[in-house]
C-alpha cells in the first residue's frame, strides 16, 4: 500500500517509514505522489490541524495520507502555546526568540510543568479515519541547555531523565517523545487495520 506523507521534509519520511517496517507499506512525500497543498492550519486542536492536512492531501493524491501536528502546552499559560507554538510571538521570532519569550512568560511562576502532544491522523479514500495521540511530559527549564533537536528542546526538562530535551540523543528522545509516542500508536493501529 502507498501512504502520502502531508510534509516536505525528508527526516518525518525516514522516521515513518522506518516505524512502518514490515506492514508492507510504502511511504511518499507529498511531491512524489505529484501533489503540491498548501493547508492552512486553522483547527483548535492539534487533532483538528492533523485532520485538515491528512485529508486535503489525501483527496489531492486520492491515497491515503497521514499528518502530524504537534506543539507545547504549559500549565501555567492556560495550555499555550498549543496550536500555535510553531508561530508563538508572531512571524519575527526564530526557535531562540520563541522559547526565550516563553521563559519571559513564566517569570516568576512556580508551576514549571507543559506537557509536548503529537496527533497523528491517517486518512483513506474509503472514509477510514485512524488517529494516534503521544504525550510526553515535564518541565520549563530556567535556563536553556543542550544544543541538540530542534524548536523548545533546550528549556523542555525531563525530570525522570534530569535533562533536557536538547541534551538527549536523538535516540533517547524518540524512545520518550511525543512524537515516537504518537508513532508507535499509530504503527500499532495501522498494523490492526491492514490486518482485519
Ligand atoms: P509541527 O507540528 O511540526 O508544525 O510543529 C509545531 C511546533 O511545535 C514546532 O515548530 C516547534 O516549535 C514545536 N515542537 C513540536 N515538536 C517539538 C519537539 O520535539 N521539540 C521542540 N519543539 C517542538
Amino acid at each position: 500500500m502507498k501512504l502520502v506523507l502531508a510534509s516536505k521534509n525528508p527526516h518525518k519520511l525516514e522516521e515513518l517509514q522506518a516505524i512502518l517496517d514490515g506492514l508492507g507499506v510504502e511511504v511518499l512525500l507529498e511531491s512524489d505522489a505529484g501533489v503540491d497543498v498548501e493547508v492552512e492550519e486553522t483547527g483548535a486542536t492539534f487533532e483538528e490541524n492533523a485532520r485538515i492536512k491528512a485529508e486535503a492531501v489525501m483527496k489531492a493524491s486520492g491515497l491515503p495520507a497521514v499528518a502530524d501536528d504537534s506543539g507545547l502546552c504549559v500549565d501555567a499559560l492556560n495550555g499555550a502555546p498549543g496550536v500555535f507554538s510553531a508561530r508563538y510571538g508572531g512571524e519575527g521570532l526564530n526557535d531562540v526568540g520563541r522559547y526565550r519569550l516563553l521563559m519571559d512568560n513564566l517569570r516568576g511562576m512556580l508551576d514549571r510543568r507543559a506537557k509536548f502532544v503529537s496527533c497523528i491522523c491517517c486518512c483513506f479514500p474509503d472514509g477510514t479515519v485512524l488517529e494516534a495521540r503521544g504525550e510526553c511530559a515535564g518541565t520549563i527549564a530556567y535556563a536553556p541547555q543542550g544544543s541538540n533537536g530542534f524548536g523548545y528542546d533546550p528549556v523542555f526538562f525531563v525530570p525522570g531523565m534530569k535533562k533536557t530535551f536538547a541534551q538527549l540523543t536523538p535516540e533517547e528522545k524518540n524512545a520518550i517523545s511525543h512524537r515516537g509516542n504518537a508513532l508507535r500508536v499509530f504503527a500499532e493501529k495501522l498494523r490492526e487495520h491492514l490486518k482485519g
